[in-house]
């Protein structure tokens, strides 16, 4: 039986938490201590002593560390591309059997697609896991993020850079479109301003909602998970990441306008799944956007009610810590692992991996959206 959750009941539950800026903007932060590393893995467990870390080092079971004078002693520093070596061994995501592609996708502008994709993909890679990101808005945001103009360093990049068009119209290839980020794990096909003719290109072809899954997806074979974030308009281009993924990810804002639109948004993916005989398709939603105002705490309600079979229940909070680690290019992890919002994304993280690890008829099964009282 489904249960009903009233603003009333989680109001009473919900401890408000606090609304705090993190301290001025800080630099990115390029060489990790070992206390660093068991902070941004949350591995209080895994890694107990520092010795844990040291001897695996001696043993080349992770990368040799730098060793920086502090005083009379060396203290053992690696640098933010070993990383992904290390989280493969002591991190808090295991690699995927089997490869995973998911499409972020919610007709609703501004409710995190691109900041929880980017959360995602940059924790899934510092894993170990090997993630590419595919930009598919028309006003490259998720680009702009992980690949910022200044550092592009070659000119003829800046003058035309390579993308999704120039792979299926063009015939550049693979190796063209893809571009690396200082985690060797983490890939990206940036967006670029073609997409809006890829997008005219893609109407006229036969097959079209198919171009994707049949030509793009088989040559990224060697990538643990794929994620498309997409912009909010119903397109072509949101049609072929949709056929080519094993499960649609939809943030639910937990605000009126967001409220309002997703009756409809989530009708219009039910409706296209079966239109497109996508039956083992997972649906995985989550609210974003939660604060203590009334109208805000009615959203998560009824979504939680509404939408149980698909909701994951580990809200991402408004607060604009999100926004100043993304302003740093990192993860929350990164920027400030102790802090709440890096709390509730490990929450949230986890419990999606889960789901997007299981197969289908097990995750159907499984109800990710019960309300613990104790969490609150
Ligand atoms: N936890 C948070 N609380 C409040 N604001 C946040 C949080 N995390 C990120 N933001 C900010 O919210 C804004 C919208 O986020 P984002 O761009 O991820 O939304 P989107 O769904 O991708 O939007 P679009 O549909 O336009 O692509 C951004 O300015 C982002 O920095
Ligand atoms: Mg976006």
């Amino acid at each position: 039986m489904t249960k009903i959750y009233t603003a009333t009941k989680l109001e009473v539950f919900y401890q408000f938490e606090e609304i705090k800026p993190l301290k001025a903007a800080k630099m990115r932060k390029e060489l990790w201590t070992s206390a660093d590393i068991k902070k941004l893995f949350r591995a209080e467990d895994r890694l107990k002593s520092v010795q844990t870390l040291y001897n695996a080092e001696n043993k080349g079971e992770v990368p040799k560390a730098e060793r920086i004078p502090r005083g009379k002693i060396q203290v053992r520093n690696w640098r933010i591309n070993q990383l992904p070596a290390i989280g493969k061994k002591y991190g808090f995501l295991n690699k995927p059997d089997k490869q995973i592609v998911m499409c972020k996708y919610i007709q609703k502008g501004g409710v995190l697609k691109t900041t929880t994709t980017y959360n995602e993909a940059r924790t899934f890679a510092l894993n170990g896991i090997k993630t590419l990101v595919i930009g598919q808005d028309f006003e490259c945001s998720i680009t702009d993020i992980i690949y910022p103009r200044q550092d592009i360093i070659k000119l003829e990049d800046s003058i035309k850079p390579l993308g999704l068009y120039h792979y299926f119209v063009e015939g550049a290839s693979i190796n063209e479109i893809i571009k690396h980020t200082e985690l060797p794990t983490l890939d990206i096909i940036p967006e670029t301003h073609d997409l809006s003719i890829l997008e005219k290109w893609l109407n006229q072809q036969k097959r079209r909602e198919y171009i994707y899954k049949d030509r793009l997806i088989p040559e990224l074979s060697n990538y643990d998970v794929i994620i498309f974030d997409n912009n909010p308009g119903w397109t072509h281009l949101v049609e072929n990441a949709l056929v080519a993924s094993h499960a649609v990810v939809c943030p639910l804002g937990c605000n009126l306008l967001a409220y309002n639109a997703s009756e409809t948004n989530m009708a219009s993916i039910l409706e296209f799944q079966s239109e497109m005989r996508l039956d083992t398709q997972k649906i995985i939603a989550y609210p974003t956007l939660l604060n203590k105002s009334s109208l805000s705490q009615q959203a998560y309600g009824q979504y939680l009610t509404r939408l149980s079979d698909y909701i994951i229940n580990k809200p991402i909070r408004y607060t604009v810590a999100g926004e100043e680690a993304l302003m740093q290019g990192q993860s929350i992890f990164e920027a400030a692992p102790s802090s709440a919002l890096a709390q509730q994304y490990y929450e949230l993280l986890t419990e999606e991996w889960k789901a997007l690890n299981q197969p289908y008829d097990e995750y159907i099964k499984t109800n990710y959206s019960s309300f613990n009282e104790e969490e609150f």
